[in-house]
């Protein structure tokens, strides 16, 4: 065909969904514990902990005699053990100022040591690290007051008890310390430097609304890992060689806020325990996935959501307008909050309506409503309007987009979104592309020729991999409008393709699709392609600032969450089956009707799906 006469452009999704009994696939030792409730916990000592980070900083003074609740505690551990096992009993002991929700972290000495079924609080393991947070009965401990907790694990080697705890971040001494010192050393290091000298110079010039941003937040911070994603991965042979990787947080339905043990893609941590957590790991910045639209996920099945077309005004009250009061304490403003926006849904109503060969109903639906582009105008105004928050709107990936019918019209419809609902572009930070797509980063041994295009594999598209991709787009946001310092992410988690069978140099011989095909990492059936893809590997490992007009590769979707059920699989979470994670399936116009390429065995998105954790650790790219 012509240059001129682009081709139907693919949809090309992200993720998928999966299922059942909450703890699928974690580790036994967590199985049948009390994975549960709330933790209501934000209290004075969070308080501190952010306080002190920006004494540390440098932005603030805090006052010397506290003004501030001063913390302590003192734990006391015994326990009882035959061959193999025991029972331990830990009593909490609150000698400073009340406290209203509590989290308890010790270390076990012995790598063997596991926790196997606990009491009177919701316990989690990983690796070595425990932790226990209060039930919904014996959060309160006012001065003095104490608690007792236990469990029961099991040990090969030896047993030795803890001997160092920390309550609500703060350590376990027995005497309730001055303010200042306990949290200042520990999280004071991490974000001190970097925030300071950074912040004055880069957001003068651009007028954005927070004083304290930076140009970019990866640059200088340690990333937040996700306790719960990281026990899921070490439940894999080998995962702990990629568990303490910052992955993404999904809020993808209002009781992700809370936290939702039930729910197959959550677990107990909502957004604040995430927050403190992420406190208490001293971490610099912390990464959320904004996805519950109205209509989700309007070209596929497996990602359908819980709001429907018309839910606009619940998708504010109920699910924006929380998550920003959340994110908007005072605690948290030391943390750089990432806030990835609303992933696969904008393009949706280029690429997927009428009168294309590629639409869909409900993208028809989505665009005819104007839900979509309110939804996230009104997420970019109200998480914008706080001063540590970093929107990145998504931008689908290269083969998705990178078609002359795609590019500009989706930069322009994400424009307009980002001016809708009284939302400006100054509230967007950057954009993000390949979230949850294999897409490669870069193709080393291809580039686009006006020979190559029209190969098979490349069919007219102007890209061949996210890098190139990202950075012309990013110029594009910038013509619409956008800040021209926004910077751009890629979503790296799966898309190594190494392994058996990645090529080593460019082919030359042969016909056009001959060197492509030769020549391409990316060894999908085709890049329509998005569920499950089999070959796929783990890509870049996180990192900031990896090329120009990149502010960092990043692990948005959590490896080893699956991105859809390959066979039809009941669930009371609005997650459909989409035949594009059926590897029997012969595909669609979205694929132009190729093999999906998926994973058979696969789970509803979102729910573990080990085996393919073991895949993306075997086709890593680096290698691991
Ligand atoms: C899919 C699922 C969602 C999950 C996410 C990350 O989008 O629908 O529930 O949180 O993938 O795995």
């Amino acid at each position: 065909m012509a240059s001129t006469d682009v081709p139907t452009k693919y949809h090309v999704r992200a993720v998928a969904a999966p299922v059942p009994p909450v703890v699928t696939g974690w580790p036994k030792e967590i199985t049948g514990m009390n994975l549960r409730t709330r933790m209501s916990a934000r209290q004075k000592v969070v308080a501190l902990a952010g306080a002190s980070t920006l004494v540390a900083a440098g932005l603030v003074t805090l006052p010397a005699t506290s003004a501030y609740a001063a913390p302590g505690c003192d734990v006391t551990y015994s326990s009882n053990q035959w061959q193999g096992g025991f029972t331990a009993s830990v009593t909490i002991r609150n000698v400073g100022d009340a406290i209203n929700g509590w989290t308890l972290r010790f270390t076990f000495p012995n790598s063997s040591q596991r926790v196997s079924q606990g009491w009177s609080a919701n316990w989690t393991q990983s690796g070595s690290q425990v932790t226990a947070t209060n039930m919904s009965y014996n959060g309160n401990l006012a001065t003095g007051a104490s608690t007792n907790i236990g469990f029961n694990g099991a040990w090969s080697g030896s047993n030795p008890s803890p001997t160092s705890f920390s309550v609500n971040g703060v350590n376990c001494n027995g005497a309730p310390p001055t303010t200042g010192p306990t949290t200042g050393p520990t999280t004071g290091p991490t974000t001190g430097p970097t925030t300071g000298p950074t912040t004055g110079p880069t957001t003068g010039p651009t007028g954005g609304p927070g004083p304290a941003r930076v140009n970019n937040p990866y640059s200088g911070a340690r990333g937040y890992v996700n306790p719960e994603w990281k026990a899921k991965a070490e439940s894999v042979s080998g995962g702990n060689r990629i568990s303490s990787n910052p992955t993404g947080v999904w809020i993808d339905r209002i009781s992700a806020i809370e936290g939702d043990p039930d729910s197959s893609s959550n677990g107990p941590m909502g957004v604040r325990d995430h927050l403190d957590e992420a406190l208490a790991q001293g971490a610099g910045y912390i990464q959320f996935v904004i996805y519950n639209l109205p209509g989700r996920d309007c070209s596929a099945l497996a990602s359908n959501g819980e709001l429907q077309a018309t839910d606009l005004p619940k998708y504010k009250t109920d699910y924006i307008d929380p998550i920003a009061a959340i994110l908007d304490d005072a605690a948290y403003s030391s943390l750089r909050i990432i806030t990835i926006v609303e992933i696969d849904s904008l393009p949706n109503l280029i690429t997927n309506v009428s009168p294309r060969a590629t639409a869909t109903a409900n993208c028809d639906t989505m665009k005819a409503n104007g839900n979509y582009v309110k939804g996230v105008g009104y997420a970019l105004a109200k998480l914008g309007a706080i001063p540590n928050v970093y929107n990145y709107v998504d931008v689908g990936h290269h083969g998705w987009l990178g078609w002359d019918d795609n590019f500009r019209p989706s930069a322009q419809i994400i424009a307009e979104a980002a001016r809708a609902e009284g939302s400006t572009t100054a509230n967007v930070h950057g954009f993000i592309a390949n979230t949850a797509n294999f897409s490669a980063t870069v193709e080393p041994y291809l580039n686009v020729t006006e020979a190559n295009r029209l190969s098979t594999w490349i069919d007219w598209n102007r890209y061949v991999d996210e890098q190139r991709y990202a950075q012309a787009l990013r110029t594009e946001m910038v013509s619409q409008g956008f800040d021209s310092n926004v910077g751009m992410l890629i979503d790296t988690s799966r898309n190594g393709w190494g392994g058996a069978g990645r090529p080593t140099a460019a082919v030359t011989t042969g016909d056009v699709n001959a060197q492509v095909n030769g020549s391409r990492i990316d060894r999908r059936i085709h890049l329509g392609n998005w569920c499950n893809q089999s070959g796929a590997g783990i890509g870049e490992r996180p990192r900031a600032a990896p090329a120009t007009g990149i502010d960092a590769y990043v692990w948005i979707k959590p490896p080893g969450e699956s991105d859809g059920s390959s066979t039809l699989i009941d669930n009371d979470e609005g997650k459909g089956f989409d035949r594009m994670c059926d590897p029997t399936y012969t595909g669609n116009p979205r694929n132009n009707n190729n093999m999906s390429g998926a994973l058979s065995g696969a789970p509803i998105s979102g729910a573990w799906f080990p085996a393919q954790l073991t895949q993306l650790m075997q086709n890593a790219y680096p290698a691991l």
